[in-house]
């Protein structure tokens, strides 16, 4: 059922329409697919908090998820819609996104009318539902700005392709997610002030973590998991980024290829091994080897190259520079 606070402007037509000040709007269909949150009960109830109001005067907060690629944000806000019992809707933010694609599409239809067609965020708006603005770092300025006053206690868009300013729904919620790459757009601060607060997706604790894969692939055997576990857990106390989607995707496919009718079947530590190359790269099967390439690279960035970097390795007890063990943690 769409609805709109004010009561004047929007008519519900059914079957996927409303009616918005005279102009008819095909509304986005919710996604339905459902998604469990394991461990980490913090960041969910943090992220629900966002979307309570403590008072008729109140307003929702709009907050940012980040964390590396992989982590969970996306699964996070389906699990948390879930849970709020209100349909999703999700736009994937590009760098192309347009304001109108955003907001409302003109399409042209066979017999030359045009027909408004409402985003999953103007749909989510409309029906009182949350909106996931998913990687909405890939998203550029523009588009951004066409935000801005729903974001604050305006909670209206203005479509300047239909005409219309949209109010949202009283029930309207939402959340981004901004994965902590270098493949994003500066995103100005007036915006980010509107997303508030930020929440920090971390890496899962070990139980937490088998949990995640047991759930994603309940048919691995407990040997195979274990393994993945253990890379995981060791990659993060290293602080290198690989994250619970890499293990699933290795565990995925060492499981396939221990299945597969080969005159030379592998070992299992055979399969997964290959599978961890294969996945996450040749560099993954020595971790404490990436690691203090890691942490030289961006010693690297930071202090210019001084004579002694001539004659000692960096990790050289001989080398002048060298840190002492106690600051080992601190190259992030
Ligand atoms: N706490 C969790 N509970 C269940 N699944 C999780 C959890 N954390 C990560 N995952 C799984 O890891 C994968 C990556 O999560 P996703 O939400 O797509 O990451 P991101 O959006 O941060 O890139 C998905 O398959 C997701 O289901
Ligand atoms: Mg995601």
């Amino acid at each position: 059922m769409a609805h709109n606070d004010k009561g004047e402007a929007m008519q519900d037509l059914s079957d996927g329409y409303v009616e918005v000040d005279g102009v008819r709007l095909k509304l986005s269909q919710p996604y339905t697919g459902s998604a469990q949150w394991i461990g980490q009960r913090e960041i969910l109830m943090q992220l629900l908090a966002c979307w309570i109001t403590v008072d008729e005067a109140d307003l929702p907060l709009t907050p940012r998820l980040v964390g590396a690629p992989g982590m969970g944000k996306t699964q996070l806000v389906i699990a948390a819609a879930k849970e709020q019992e209100l349909p999703l809707y999700i736009y994937q933010c590009t760098a192309d996104t347009r304001p109108e694609d955003l907001l409302i599409t003109p399409v042209l239809g066979q017999n030359g009318n045009i027909s408004y067609h409402a985003s999953p965020l103007v749909s989510a708006m409309l029906c009182g539902g949350i909106c996931l603005l998913d990687e909405g770092n890939r998203m550029n300025e523009k588009s951004w700005a066409s935000l801005a006053p729903l974001f604050d206690g305006r909670r209206m868009v203005e479509s300047v392709v239909a005409g219309i300013q949209i109010p949202a729904s009283s029930e309207f919620r939402a959340a981004i997610t901004m994965n902590d790459d270098e493949s994003t757009f500066e995103i100005p601060d007036y915006i980010l002030s509107r997303l508030q607060p930020t929440l920090k997706v971390g890496f899962p604790n070990r139980q937490d973590e088998m949990e995640i894969l047991r759930y994603h692939l309940p048919y691995a055997e407990a040997e195979m998991l274990a393994m993945t576990v253990e890379f995981l857990q060791t990659s993060h106390q290293l602080k290198l980024d690989f994250s619970p989607r890499d293990g699933i995707n290795v565990l995925r496919y060492a499981l396939k290829r221990l299945q597969q009718d080969s005159t030379h079947p592998l070992s299992r530590d055979e399969a997964w091994q290959e599978a961890l190359e294969r996945c996450l790269g040749e560099e993954a099967s020595d971790l404490e080897e990436l690691a203090k390439r890691k942490k030289r690279a961006l010693g690297g960035e930071a202090v210019p190259l001084g004579l002694a970097d001539l004659f000692f390795d960096p990790d050289d007890p001989l080398h002048p520079d060298r840190e002492d063990d106690t600051d080992d943690d601190d190259f992030e």
